[in-house]
């Protein structure tokens, strides 16, 4: 997912580029402006810690872009290509480690792991719109 600040610095062209040109294929896109709820149960594991309240309104701040990405260990790949979560640490050549110097406003969400990329992804997409 391109967050709020990907979008609003017009980073979505650049992101999609660099998807596409490692080799993964993007099985949906869309652009969406997520809700207090959504939010809530995007980042269901982060509720009660001392940033809780500062993610949601930052991620319902904007409209972000929401991907299902398709490929050989996609999601172990896209957190390669994403970068470490805080961008001060994040090696150059990586997106957030080019585009972000802030923790909170990092320019791209990737889930960690298997299940949770099914998860994220059943939040925003129907079956019907993943194209095979
Ligand atoms: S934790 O506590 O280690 O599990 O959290 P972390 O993996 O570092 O970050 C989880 C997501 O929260 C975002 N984050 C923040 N947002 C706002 N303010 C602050 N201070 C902050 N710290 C972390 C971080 O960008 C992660 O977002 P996602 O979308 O999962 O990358």
């Amino acid at each position: 997912m391109i967050k709020p600040d990907g979008v609003r610095r017009k980073l979505v062209g650049e992101i999609v580029a660099r998807i596409e040109r490692k080799g993964l294929r993007i099985a949906a896109m869309k652009m969406v402006k997520i809700d207090k709820e959504k939010a809530n149960k995007l980042y269901e594991e982060h509720m009660g810690k001392s940033f809780f309240n500062e993610l949601v309104s930052y991620i319902t701040s904007g409209p972000v872009v929401c991907m299902v990405i398709e490929g050989d260990e996609a999601v172990k790949v896209m957190r390669t290509l994403i970068g470490a979560t805080d961008p001060k640490d994040a090696s150059p050549g990586t997106i957030r480690g080019d585009f972000a110097l802030s923790k909170a406003e990092n320019v791209i969400h990737a889930s960690d792991a298997e299940e949770k990329a099914k998860r994220e992804m059943s939040l925003f997409f129907s079956q019907n719109e993943i194209i095979e």
